[in-house]
């Protein structure tokens, strides 16, 4: 008998890459056959063509790792935001209400307004600063009112990963041109290596019966200076760039981006309420094992 289908959208995103190269090793790859789409074979914001599609294909899960994620590009394309964080994602949502099939759905630390000083629970209230996250919140809001028994959300923050763009792999290209860096020392979160998150949106479809809000990083509180000022001295221990380069700590003040950005924005971990889905080696570790895999020019571990 054929196994049931889970749909990976975004495919070629962070998140994506990772979960499809770890997917033979995951203890979902003996219950589910993966089909995977990117962009380019399945535009998740085109209603035709998803509901053309998810009917053909039947899927019993979907993981939704598409999204608009320019956060400062947002700003002056709110319709294209909302049109694949919000719309797109009530689509999905839809289908997936009619058709009894589970919905996992990625979402951010941005849908908070960073004004808190203790990590932010699942339970805390959403107030996003920026059109990316307000865009995030609204497809929140339509996982949860048309799936509010099964669809599942994990936020997570500062993703990374040895694949596409991201804050550590622009850092160890800069400080490998010897460049001196800038970093904002006022804003203050928690790293998610992409492998850390695949393996726990894994262990939660896994999971009977998990549903609602999850959040999920890799734990710490630090500030992007901070975790600059880390990848600089494992990168130098690794050889992947020199002692030249050096980092000035500098203010969001000083640093003007095009979106408004939380201050503060740590995710309390879910762990606590399902302690056998969140154990993590820790930022740290995560970190020198993804610099560890740039250096071994690997495309994945
Ligand atoms: N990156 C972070 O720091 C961060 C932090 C917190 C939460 N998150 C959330 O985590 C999830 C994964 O993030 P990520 O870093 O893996 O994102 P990513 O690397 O930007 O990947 C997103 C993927 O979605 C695809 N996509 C965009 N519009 C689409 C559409 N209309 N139809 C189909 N695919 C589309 C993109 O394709 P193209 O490449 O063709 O555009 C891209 O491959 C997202 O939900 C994001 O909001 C990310």
């Amino acid at each position: 008998m054929s196994r049931p289908i889970l749909l990976l959208t975004g495919r070629n995103g962070q998140l994506g890459t990772v979960f499809s190269k770890q997917w033979e090793t995951s203890l979902l790859s003996g219950r589910y056959e993966l089909v995977q789409v990117g962009r380019d074979d399945l535009d998740i914001a085109d209603s035709y063509e998803v509901k053309k599609y998810l009917s053909d294909l039947s899927p019993t899960c979907i993981l939704n790792a598409a999204a608009y994620t320019r956060v400062d590009e947002a700003e002056f394309n709110r319709e294209s935001a909302y049109s694949v964080n919000e719309r797109a994602v009530g689509l999905l949502a839809g289908w997936c209400d009619d058709n009894s099939c589970r919905l996992v759905h990625i979402s951010t630390d941005f849908v908070f307004n960073g004004e808190a000083t203790l990590p932010y629970s699942v339970d805390s209230k959403t107030d996003p600063i920026s059109v990316y996250g307000a865009s995030k919140r609204a497809g929140e809001r339509l996982v949860a009112s048309r799936l509010p028994s099964s669809g599942i959300i994990v936020r997570t923050s500062w993703l990374y990963s040895e694949h596409g763009q991201n804050f550590v792999k622009t850092m160890l290209r800069l400080m490998s041109e010897g460049r001196d860096v800038r970093v904002v020392s006022d804003q203050v979160g928690s790293p998610t290596s992409a492998h850390t998150l695949s393996n726990f949106i894994a262990r939660l479809i896994a999971k009977d019966g998990a549903a609602g809000v999850y959040h999920f990083t890799d734990g710490g509180e630090l500030s992007w200076y901070k975790f600059a000022v880390a990848i600089r001295e494992i990168g130098i221990e690794l050889d992947l760039i020199s002692e030249q380069s050096t980092i000035t700590p500098v203010t969001t003040a000083d640093y003007s981006t095009a979106a408004r950005r939380p201050a503060y924005s740590v995710l309390e971990l879910s762990p606590s309420e399902c302690p056998d889905l969140g154990d993590t080696p820790g930022w740290w570790a995560e970190l020198r094992s993804v610099l560890e895999c740039i250096k071994a020019g690997s495309s994945g571990r």
